[in-house]
Order: structure tokens, then sequence, then C-alpha cells
């Protein structure tokens, strides 16, 4: 699966405040779940994943709360590059550096020197990242006689933000912790992205909830298949359970259900609003477990 998918990591102090620990015990939790979801991410085989780390806007985050999570970047950084060039996954920080303590820069360096030739997947780290700020900036670089295409901005852009050139647009944008905004996160990236977001705070974000948003995706590229060639928008409302609507002629949209297994070769069925029946065969049969006819 050659996709780009991005984070927006929300709810870590949510998530200590309600078991009555301190935000900063939230964001350590935070970290082990990118752990798991770099793990399962180069698993699935997505090509990018970026992480929504620090904002530019954190800065006025009370000091205690800045000081552990520039701490906790670091030690990533430090700690998790010899599993990253273990894995052949290649780490890229994106954002400013100019506010960045020099450690924390020498760490940054350190990662992205050691991981240069690692293939298998682009890790992104967002830290003192804003877009608007980046778009800025770069609008600031171009030339002034105004011949700029969009591929020399997206050049200027990947400068701007010290990102890895052609890293590509992308394609799913995931956030947790029940909020439904993009937050200054990766605007131009995201023009045409995907948007998943759900109510999961980031610490308990796992593998099955990843593959849960990557089915989002699945199912709008498979769309023409399904004959949803109208496609105009996709709920999940759960792991599985997905709610499509469709335009159809001029008639105000309908809505149809649409469940699938989690199993990728498994037997897809749609269910019309007008109950008409769509089955589509796929290679295996899937196990009647996994349909659910829940309508
Ligand atoms: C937002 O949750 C999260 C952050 C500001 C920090 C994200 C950092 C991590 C997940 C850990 C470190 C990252 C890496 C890559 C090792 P919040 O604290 O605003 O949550 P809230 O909305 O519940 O207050």
């Amino acid at each position: 699966m050659s996709l780009h998918v991005a984070i927006i990591m929300d709810g870590n102090g949510r998530w200590a405040q309600r078991r009555g620990m301190p935000r900063s015990v939230g964001h350590i939790h935070g970290a082990k779940a990118v752990n798991g979801i770099v793990e399962a991410a180069a698993d699935s085989g997505i090509r990018t994943l970026t992480l929504y780390a620090f904002s530019s806007d954190n800065w006025g985050r009370p000091n205690i709360e800045v000081e552990a999570l520039m701490r906790l970047l670091q030690r990533y950084l430090t700690t998790e590059t010899r599993q990253c060039i273990e894995k052949s996954i290649r780490i890229n920080v994106i954002g400013r550096r100019d506010r960045l303590r020099q450690s924390l820069v020498r760490a940054i360096e350190q990662s992205e020197r050691l991981t240069a030739g690692c293939s298998r997947m682009h890790l992104r780290i967002a830290i003192d990242y804003s877009s608007q700020h980046s778009i800025l900036e770069a609008v600031r670089r171009a030339p002034r006689d105004g011949g700029l295409s969009v591929e020399e901005f997206e050049g200027l852009l990947a400068h701007v933000d010290h990102s890895v050139p052609d890293t590509g647009a992308v394609d799913l944008l995931i956030r947790t912790g029940g909020e439904q905004r993009l937050s200054d996160f990766l605007l131009w990236d995201c023009a045409y992205a995907e948007l998943y977001f759900t109510d999961r705070l980031w610490p308990d974000f796992g593998e099955p909830e990843l593959q849960a948003a990557l089915k989002l995706i699945t199912v709008y590229r498979r769309s023409p298949m399904l004959g949803l060639a109208d496609l105009r928008r996709i709920d999940v409302c759960a792991p599985g359970v997905i709610t499509a609507t469709t335009a159809q002629g001029s008639k105000p949209a309908a809505r149809s259900r649409w469940i699938a297994s989690s199993n990728e070769s498994a037997r897809i069925a749609w269910f019309a609003s007008s109950s008409t029946r769509r089955t589509l065969s796929r290679p295996k049969p899937a196990s009647s477990a996994a349909l659910s006819t829940e309508l």
C-alpha cells in the first residue's frame, strides 16, 4: 500500500488526567503508542508516515510540559534510530529548527544522517511545525517574477520545512482525541487527503485503529469497482462498518450502508438504501463471521 498517512496525535493530556496523572505522563504513553504505530505502519506497507509531535502553537504550553516534550522527543530520536536502521525506516524531522535547543538539533541531524539510506518506510516527525509559517516563508523565498510552478513551490516548501524533497501529498489524515480540525498541519499536502477523525485518545490508538482508518482509503480507492462512482462521503461508524453517501443524479444524496470485513481478500457486500443488494466476489470468500448484516 503506497500511501502517505499523517497523524495528529491528540489526547495525551486527557488520557493522563482521566487517570489522575500529570499531562507529561500522557506524553510518555503517547510516545509508546508512536512505537506501536510506526511498526504497524511499516508492516502495512505505508510509504510515508508523518506524525505531528509538536506544533509551533505548543510553545504556548506551560514550561514544564514543553520541557518534558522536548526531552521526550530527543530521547525518542536517540533511542529509536538504531531500531529504525534495523527496520530500514528513514527518519526526517520537519519544521523549524532555529528555536530548538542545540542538543535536539544535533539528535535530529544524527538520526537523519544515519537513516538516510533506509527505504522501507519514511517516518517524518513534525517538531515546531506550522503550515502557515512554512507557506509564508516559501512565498517570501519565491522569485518575484511570479513564474512559479506547483513543483517549484513544493520544492521551496520542502526546503523551508527541512523535508526530504518529493515526499508526495498526504493520502489519509488521521486525528485522534475527538476534535475535527487540521490545527495548521500539512495544509498544502492535505489538499486532497481523506480525513479520518476518531474519539480515541492517542495513547489508546493502536494497530486495530490504524487498520480501521486505512479501510477508509481502501474503500475510496475501490469505490468505482463497487459501483460507487458517485461516492461523495464515507463515515466509519466502527471498525469495519462504513456508511457511504452517494449522489444519484440530481436527487439529494442517498445514504447507503456498506459493510466490509477486516480481511483484505474477503467478499465485499454493499447494501443500498433501496435495499438493492450488490455483492462483489473477491478471490477468497469471507468467513461468514467477517460479514456483518447490520442494517
Ligand atoms: C496533543 O495531545 C499531543 C501533543 C502536543 C504531543 C504529541 C507527542 C507525543 C505523542 C509523544 C512524543 C512524540 C514522539 C514522536 C516520540 P494533548 O496533550 O494536547 O492532549 P489533550 O487534548 O488531551 O490535552
